[in-house]
C-alpha cells in the first residue's frame, strides 16, 4: 500500500496580536498521497493561507505554528531553516497568492526560475536556462527570451502569475502548493491558468493542494475537497459527494449557491468573515451564528469532526474517509425556509 507524501497532524497557527494571541487555524489533520488533487476551501478569512504556508512554516514572523507535519515520514517542522529550505522548491513547490510579495524586485525573472535550479540541482546556470525557457513556452508565455530578462514590476498579473507557476515547479517539485491561483485575474486568465493546472496535473505525477475561496475552482481540478470554516475543518469528502450529497449547513449553502461562492458571505447572516478577533469565537459550533439549525446543544460543545460512512477511493489506490463537524448532519438538505439566501 503506498503511503501518503504528506501528513498533517494537529496543524495550529497562532498569530500574535496587540489583543493578545488569535488562533486563525486550529486542529488541522489531513493526509495527501502521491498524484492526488486536494481542494482546501473557505471564504476569506477562515485560515486557508495560514494554514497552507504554515506546513512549510513561512507564515510572517507573528504566527507560530504548532502540530506535526510529515513529508514522506519526515517532521519537516522540526528541521533547521537550513534543511527546510532544501524541501521548499525541491520538494514542495508554492504558488502565493500574491505573487509581488513573493518575487525579488530587483533581480530578472530568469534569474529567478533559474537560481532554485542551479541551487538543488547543481546544474549549470546554461542548463538552468533551457530548463527555464521551456517552462515559460509550457505556461504558453510568447517571446520567453525577452520576459526572461524582464523585472517583475513590467509584467502584467497573468504573466506573473505564470512565472510564479514555472519558478513552483522549476524542480519538478512532489507536491505543490497553489494558493488562490487564479483569483487576482480577470475571467479569461483564471480559465486559461485553470487549463494550466489541468494540463500540468495529466503530464506530471505531482501531488496538488488547492487552495481557494471558488468551489467551481476546486470542483474542475480537484479528487477530494476540504472545507474549512472559522480556523477548522467542517467537512471532507470526494468532489462528487460533496457536491451530491452536502452534510455539514455550511457546505450545503455553499454548493447551493455556487458557482457564485462568494455571495454566501453577506448572504448568510453574522458576519462577513468568519472571526477576527479570539473573543468571537464562541463556545460551541463555530458556525452557529449562521446556522439555521442552531439549537442549544450546538453552542454548549464544539461538535468533532467526525469519521462517517465506509472509505471513499480515489482510483484504485488512495483511500479517505468522509468526515464532517456538525451535531445535526444527518437532518438531510436543508428546507426552502432555512436557506440563508
Ligand atoms: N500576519 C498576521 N497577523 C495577524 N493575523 C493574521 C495574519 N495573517 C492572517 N491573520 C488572520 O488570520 C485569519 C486567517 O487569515 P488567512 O489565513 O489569510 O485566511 P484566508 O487565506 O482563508 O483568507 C484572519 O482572521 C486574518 O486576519
Ligand atoms: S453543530 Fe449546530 S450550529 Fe453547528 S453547523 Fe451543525 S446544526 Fe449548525
Ligand atoms: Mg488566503
Amino acid at each position: 500500500m503506498e503511503k501518503p507524501l504528506l501528513e498533517v497532524k494537529d496543524l495550529a497557527v497562532n498569530f500574535k496580536r496587540e489583543e493578545g494571541f488569535f488562533k486563525a487555524v486550529e486542529g488541522i489533520s489531513f493526509k495527501i498521497w502521491p498524484r492526488e488533487v486536494v481542494g482546501l476551501v473557505g471564504e476569506s478569512g477562515s485560515g486557508k493561507t495560514a494554514a497552507s504556508l504554515s506546513l512549510l512554516n513561512l507564515t510572517s514572523s507573528r504566527g507560530k505554528v504548532g502540530g506535526e507535519v510529515f513529508f514522506d515520514g519526515v517532521n519537516i517542522l522540526t528541521l533547521p531553516e537550513r534543511k527546510l529550505k532544501k524541501f521548499r522548491g525541491r520538494q514542495i513547490g508554492v504558488i502565493f497568492q500574491e505573487p509581488m510579495t513573493f518575487l525579488n524586485p530587483v533581480l530578472t525573472i530568469g534569474v529567478q526560475i533559474m537560481e532554485p535550479m542551479v541551487e538543488h540541482w547543481k546544474i549549470s546556470w546554461g542548463q538552468a536556462r533551457e530548463r527555464a525557457l521551456y517552462l515559460l513556452s509550457e505556461m504558453g508565455i510568447k517571446d520567453s527570451e525577452r520576459r526572461m530578462k524582464e523585472y517583475p514590476h513590467q509584467l502584467s498579473g497573468g504573466i506573473r502569475q505564470r512565472v510564479m507557476i514555472s519558478m513552483a515547479l522549476a524542480c519538478s517539485p512532489r507536491l505543490l502548493i497553489a494558493d488562490e491561483p487564479t483569483t487576482a485575474l480577470d475571467v479569461t486568465l483564471q480559465y486559461q491558468i485553470i487549463e494550466l493546472l489541468r494540463r500540468i496535473r495529466e503530464k506530471t505525477p505531482m501531488a496538488i493542494l488547492l487552495v481557494s475561496h471558488d468551489l467551481e475552482v476546486v470542483r474542475e481540478l480537484c479528487d477530494r475537497v476540504m472545507i474549512m470554516y472559522g480556523g477548522r475543518i467542517v467537512e471532507t469528502g470526494g468532489i462528487r459527494e460533496i457536491f451530491k450529497d452536502p452534510l455539514h449547513p455550511y457546505t450545503r449553502s455553499l454548493v447551493e449557491v455556487s458557482p457564485s461562492f462568494e455571495r454566501v458571505a453577506w448572504r448568510l447572516p453574522g458576519e462577513d468573515a468568519p472571526f477576527s478577533y479570539q473573543s468571537n469565537i464562541p463556545a460551541g459550533c463555530r458556525f452557529q451564528h449562521r446556522c439555521s439549525r442552531v439549537s442549544r446543544e450546538c453552542k454548549g460543545a464544539e461538535p468533532s469532526l467526525k469519521e462517517i460512512g465506509g472509505k471513499g477511493w480515489i482510483g484504485n489506490s488512495f483511500s479517505f474517509h468522509r468526515q464532517v463537524r456538525c451535531w445535526k448532519y444527518q437532518e438531510g438538505a436543508l428546507e426552502k425556509d432555512e436557506k440563508p439566501l
